[in-house]
């Protein structure tokens, strides 16, 4: 049997020790053995190369967990070995009916969990919301927002019975802007996203569902994820990509939000498609146990993308929980774990106790957000709409009510409507042009993103087409429409109201009568867009990642025909993620453009709520808008680059995303990270930084070690007690626990079997483990939260009209590899116009520290740090030096 926890590369690179580097290209060895050496420390030689770390931690109930792991101990001690194996497995691709379940526990009464997409809502059923995407929530600034849509769409899984929402998503963060899922995601900016991940997690808990923090980690695109699904675009690689990240990046960049996750509490975490540093995610024992359940101090289960498996000891002892869909490929009837995973317990491989382990914290998170009262049964179907059906869908068994429709949306459209206009970025308003106020003369709209699509909003399959506006983008990461409220619609019913006149062409193409209707209006609403998604689905040749950063379907010439004419001209962009302006923002004839995102169910009625001043502005760009696809500094792999090999993408550009780059290089972008205009104005003044703990406080690294590995309950030796129950009625293709026969050998079906000689050292050991430095509680050392300084600001609403103003602390870390600033901390405040409110903001030894890679520790290094409050990444009026 094949398993790879670590694989060296052959080929490595002398980098210069950071302080001879004259530049900020990966200052920091790729990777470190968790005891901080490198893997060739004398020559500073950096592979890409993933440290074995062993054994996978135990959960101890740490943190706010103790109750609830009390009660799984209490569970999981009753059960036998194959109800243990049944947790642990998911009965394999449209095997029950949603997109994921494991097996079920009969005896007593122990339902099949039900995981189910998406980050946007409920994932293929009808009588659901569809929620403004991530990228959307991150635009707001707005913490409350992002809970209370979490907790809306927690509420609607629980009433249509599933157990654990695939999402939120901080990975990909956002590397390169092409990214394909950037926009599940929040922002390529660490804090931002952690933020909002947190609050988003918290959100979908306190509903009672729990939630799964994903993809983890370093997965920045969809080309190369799979070497399956790259071969059905003619792709023929053998692995899967894999992102090479240094340490310092690791901790500084991309796994800051999953920490912010664990600390709030996340009850799964789901492992990502591609390798990191050359080990597959689902069985990197570097980032599963060193990193996640050791230094994080993770207590949930870490369960795989679907199909993202590809080792049954191999990521059992790397510290996978739980595999999705179950089965090897879908529908081959083979798993790594199931039979595979009883019989790795009987013949000693996989010991029990991280069989139990795996089993605590499936449990354990099932009753942290307190599943044991809000569990109801499944009511839909993920595999088809009708009412009747088969239960098991691949198999065609069990016929029976499988969809009941039930209608979970509440009073969530008015939530949804609220977030599509937080989330609308004003960038341009020249001499007051917006708001409007609907008794404009002529008013009209342009564009195929402004209309309905003629398929419906749901006519292609997971939103795989870009036609009529761009509500949601596509993939496993979308939901279908109960209605979508076009702009189109909603600016219609605006004029109407007021009895003017409206006229709106959705097609892009339709050059004459473009002009023509350009010339009568008095405002011209130009919508377009740009749209991405998941790697299965190719829209327009766009495998997953955007091919360009422009908009889509002649959407610039539709902008230029119409602004030649126009000079009152409004732009609003839908889109995935930034798009290149061209020169808009310095065209007089267009005198507005908002960027909108991926607004939902409600985009329409949102939009309209700006553009007719019943919301003012208050949303900042979660990215930046640069000149040229170039000044961002990173972008995607298109074509492998390793024959059939494994692509490898060195992520050398280290902490330096988005406004980092921009920054480093001296680019000035259209509008950059942070920025976004109000109807009115604010100004901003009285800086005050108070010391509380301080630089200097002592800051203790985490020592000891855990208890040894508990078990529960006794597994008996005597394969007859695992064989197939002969009483049986066997769902063809379905995963079972069970054996076929009394030798395991047999029961294994695979053609290496026996050979452990890859099994890790110290892989099996129940031993107490050394606790690490940097962990010490979900979230890692508590101290890192630590306050070391509270900082306040007053901001003044200088205009006429009331409205909301996110002041943005940002940091200076003072070092020469440091970026020049970076964001720590951020408030939505709603201020009346002429009245003040103070912002207040908290500054934690985590966001004054840098990741040291050889104490495996956060350190506050000894160069100046600089606070600045201001309005934009790069309008930072106030600042102090903090002492
Ligand atoms: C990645 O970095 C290694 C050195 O660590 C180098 O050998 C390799 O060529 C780089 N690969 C790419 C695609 O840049
Ligand atoms: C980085 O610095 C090294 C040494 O100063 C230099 O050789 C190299 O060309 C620089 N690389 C870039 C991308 O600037
Ligand atoms: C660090 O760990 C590696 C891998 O286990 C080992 O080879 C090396 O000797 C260790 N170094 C020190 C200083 O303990
Ligand atoms: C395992 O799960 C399957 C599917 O839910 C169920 O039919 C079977 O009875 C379970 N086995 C045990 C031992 O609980
Ligand atoms: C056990 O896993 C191997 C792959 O390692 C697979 O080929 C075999 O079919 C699996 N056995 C069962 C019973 O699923
Ligand atoms: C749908 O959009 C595609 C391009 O995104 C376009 O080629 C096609 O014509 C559109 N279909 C309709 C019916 O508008
Ligand atoms: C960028 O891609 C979109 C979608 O495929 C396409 O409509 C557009 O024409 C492309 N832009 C350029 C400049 O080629
Ligand atoms: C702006 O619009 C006017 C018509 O109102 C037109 O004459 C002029 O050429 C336009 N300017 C630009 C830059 O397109
Ligand atoms: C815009 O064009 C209109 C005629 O369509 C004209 O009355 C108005 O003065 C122009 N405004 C500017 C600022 O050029
Ligand atoms: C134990 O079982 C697992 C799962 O089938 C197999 O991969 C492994 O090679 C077996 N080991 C031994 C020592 O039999």
């Amino acid at each position: 049997m094949w398993f790879a926890p670590l694989l060296l590369l052959a080929t490595s690179l002398i980098h210069p020790s950071a302080q001879q580097d004259g530049n900020y290209t990966a200052p920091y060895p790729y990777a470190t053995y968790p005891n901080g050496t490198s893997p060739n420390p004398a020559a500073s030689v950096n592979a890409e190369f993933s440290p074995p770390y062993y054994p996978a931690p135990w959960a101890t109930g740490a943190g706010d967990w103790a109750d609830a792991y009390a009660k799984a101990q209490a569970f999981v001690s009753q059960l036998t070995l194959t109800e243990k194996v049944n947790l642990t497995t998911g009965v394999g691709w449209e095997g029950e009916r949603c997109v994921g379940q494991n097996g079920a526990i009969p005896r007593l009464g122990f339902r099949s969990l039900c995981m189910q997409d998406s980050p946007v809502g409920v994932r293929d059923t009808d009588y659901n919301s569809v929620f403004p995407a991530g990228v959307n929530v991150a635009a707001t600034f707005d913490r409350g927002l992002a809970y209370a849509r979490g907790q809306a769409m927690g509420s609607e899984h629980q009433m249509k019975g599933s157990d654990v929402q695939l999402g939120p998503v901080a990975g990909p963060l956002g590397r390169a802007p092409e990214g394909g899922r950037n926009w599940e995601g929040f922002s390529p900016d660490p804090v931002l996203t952690g933020i909002q991940f947190a609050q988003t997690i918290e959100g979908i808990q306190s509903a009672g569902v729990i939630a799964c923090a994903k993809h983890y980690i370093a997965y920045e695109q969809e080309h190369f994820r799979q070497s399956t699904e790259a071969a059905g675009f003619g792709f023929n690689i053998n692995d899967s990509i894999s992102s090479n990240v240094d340490d310092a990046t690791m901790h500084e960049l991309y796994l800051w939000p999953f920490a912010d996750a664990v600390r709030a509490g996340a009850g799964s975490v789901m492992c990502s498609y591609n390798q990191i540093n050359n080990s597959y995610a689902c069985q990197n024992s570097y980032t599963l146990n060193y990193l996640l359940k050791g230094e994080l101090g993770f207590q949930g289960f870490v369960m795989t993308d679907w199909q993202g498996q590809h080792s049954g000891v191999g990521s059992a002892l790397a510290g996978l929980d739980m595999t999705m869909p179950g089965d090897t490929l879908f529908n081959s009837g083979q798993s790594y774990w199931g039979a595979n995973l009883t019989v790795a317990v009987l013949n000693g491989t996989v010991p029990q106790w991280r069989l139990d382990d795996m089993c605590i914290r499936i449990i354990a998170a099932w009753y942290y957000v307190g599943r044991d009262n809000t569990s109801i049964p499944i009511n839909f179907d993920a595999w088809t709409l009708d009412t009747y059906g088969n239960e098991h869908f691949f198999a065609k068994e069990g016929y029976g009510l499988i969809n009941e429709h039930v209608d979970v949306r509440q009073e969530h459209a008015d939530l949804i409507r609220q977030i599509g206009s937080a989330s609308t970025v004003l960038l341009k308003n020249t001499n007051n042009a917006l708001p409007l106020t609907g008794k404009e003369k002529f008013t009209a709209v342009f564009g195929d993103d402004a209309g309905d699509s003629p398929y419906g909003p749901n006519g292609c399959s997971d939103r795989g087409c870009d036609n009529g506006t761009l509500g949601m983008a596509w993939g496993s990461g979308s939901a279908n429409f109960p209605y979508l409220v076009t702009p189109e619609t909603a600016i219609q019913n605006e004029i109407v109201s007021n009895n003017g006149v409206f006229q709106s062409i959705t097609d892009n193409y339709a050059g004459q009568q473009i002009q023509a209707l350009a010339g009568q209006a008095t405002v011209s609403i130009v919508f377009v867009n740009a749209d991405s998604g998941e790697g299965y689905i190719d829209v327009d040749g766009n495998i997953g990642d955007r091919n360009n950063l422009t908009v889509w379907d002649n959407g610039d010439v539709l902008i230029t025909n119409v602004s030649a004419i126009c000079n009152n001209t409004i732009v609003v962009i839908h889109s995935t993620g930034p798009v290149l302006l061209g020169n808009y923002s310095n065209n007089p004839n267009i005198t507005a453009i908002l960027w909108a995102g991926i607004p939902g169910e409600q985009s329409g009625n949102s939009i309209a709520d700006v553009l007719y001043g019943r919301v003012n502005p208050g949303a900042k760009l979660p990215f930046t808008l640069a000149e040229s696809r170039e000044d961002y500094g990173t972008d995607l792999l298109y074509i492998p680059n390793e024959g059939t090999g494994a692509p490898q993408v060195n992520f050398t550009e280290g902490v330096f995303l988005d406004y980092r780059a921009l920054d480093r290089a001296n680019i000035t972008p259209v509008y950059e990270f942070g920025f976004g205009l109000s109807y009115t104005t604010f100004s901003y003044s009285n800086l005050q930084v108070t010391r509380v703990l301080g630089l200097n406080s002592t800051y203790t690294p985490t020592t000891g070690s855990t208890p040894a590995a508990p078990t529960y309950g006794t597994i008996t030796n005597n394969t007859a007690d695992y064989q197939f129950p002969s009483n049986l009625s066997f769902v063809p293709n379905y995963i079972y626990p069970y054996l076929n026969s009394t030798t395991l050998s047999t029961a294994a079906n695979s053609s290496d079997y026996g050979d452990n000689s890859d099994v890790p050292a110290n892989s099996q050991s129940s031993s107490p483990q050394p606790l690490l430095p940097a962990g010490g509680g979900p979230g890692g050392n508590p101290q890192l939260y630590d306050v070391l300084y509270s900082v306040t600001a007053t901001i003044t609403n200088t205009g006429k009209l009331a409205g909301e103003e996110v002041p943005q602390l940002y940091i200076s870390l003072g070092g020469p590899y440091d970026p020049k600033v970076v964001l720590r901390n951020f408030e939505r405040l709603s201020i009346q116009p002429g009245m003040t409110a103070t912002f207040t903001a908290d500054i934690t030894r985590r966001d004054l520290s840098n990741w040291d890679t050889t104490a495996q520790n956060w350190a506050i290094s000894s160069y100046p740090k600089t606070v600045y409050v201001g309005s934009s990444s790069r309008t930072l009026p106030l600042s102090a030096i903090l002492s």
